[in-house]
């Protein structure tokens, strides 16, 4: 079957056979490689993507069901030679070693703080909960998002930084649990739909 897809603002039409899955599509057809495949079985995240403004794990959605959709891939994070605010907290505050699980851990981030801009570290904690990091025990994943909550909000002169946190939805959302719009579900905490509602 054709499917066409737009990944990171570039449109891709290709041949699949009906039961490939999206994270094979993205590495293997068009590839994009920066999204990982760590389980297959939804429960490590390491191939989290956006569908549309949704993260999901890309595992558990099929190329077909991605067919006239937005895709965000870690690939599409960095915007015109300039890396992401996420990508620049991972590099900051060590929130990598192995890299294996980076690339799905900052798209869920991106998503956080789209909808929360101020999370508390529990409320980073909860959305990257669908989520497993084999390497550097979160802590310096929740500093490299909280890292960027704080400079995001410098930047834009609101003053956040102070770590508290304030916002709710977001941050119990489990965007990382992505049981998702794709209809996959998961055992590793799926996000409320109001939750995962698309930006505005
Ligand atoms: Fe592990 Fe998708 S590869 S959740
Ligand atoms: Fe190695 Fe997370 S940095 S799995």
């Amino acid at each position: 079957m054709q499917v066409t897809m737009t990944v990171n603002g570039t449109v891709y039409s290709r041949e699949v056979e009906a039961r490939l899955l999206l994270i094979h599509f993205l590495r293997d057809s068009l590839g994009l490689t920066g999204s990982h495949w760590g389980c297959d079985t939804s429960n490590c995240g390491a191939c989290v993507v956006w569908l549309d403004d949704t993260p999901v794990k890309s595992c558990t959605v099929l190329a077909a069901m991605a067919d006239g959709h937005r895709l965000l891939t870690v690939e599409g994070l960095e915007r015109g030679g300039k890396l992401d605010p996420v990508q620049q907290g991972f590099t900051e505050c060590h929130g990598l070693q192995c890299g294996f699980c980076t690339p799905g851990m900052m798209l869920t981030a991106r998503w956080l703080l789209d909808h929360n801009p101020d999370p508390s570290p529990e409320q980073i904690r909860a959305a990257l909960s669908g989520q497993i990091c084999r390497c550097t025990g979160y802590e310096n994943i929740v500093r490299s998002v909280r890292w960027a909550a704080e400079h995001e909000a410098a930047e834009a002169g609101n003053g956040i930084g102070t770590g508290t946190g304030t916002a709710d939805a977001a941050g119990t959302g489990h965007a990382a649990g992505t049981g998702d719009a794709a209809g996959t579900g998961d055992a590793a905490g799926t996000g409320d739909a109001a939750a995962q509602e698309a930006p505005a």
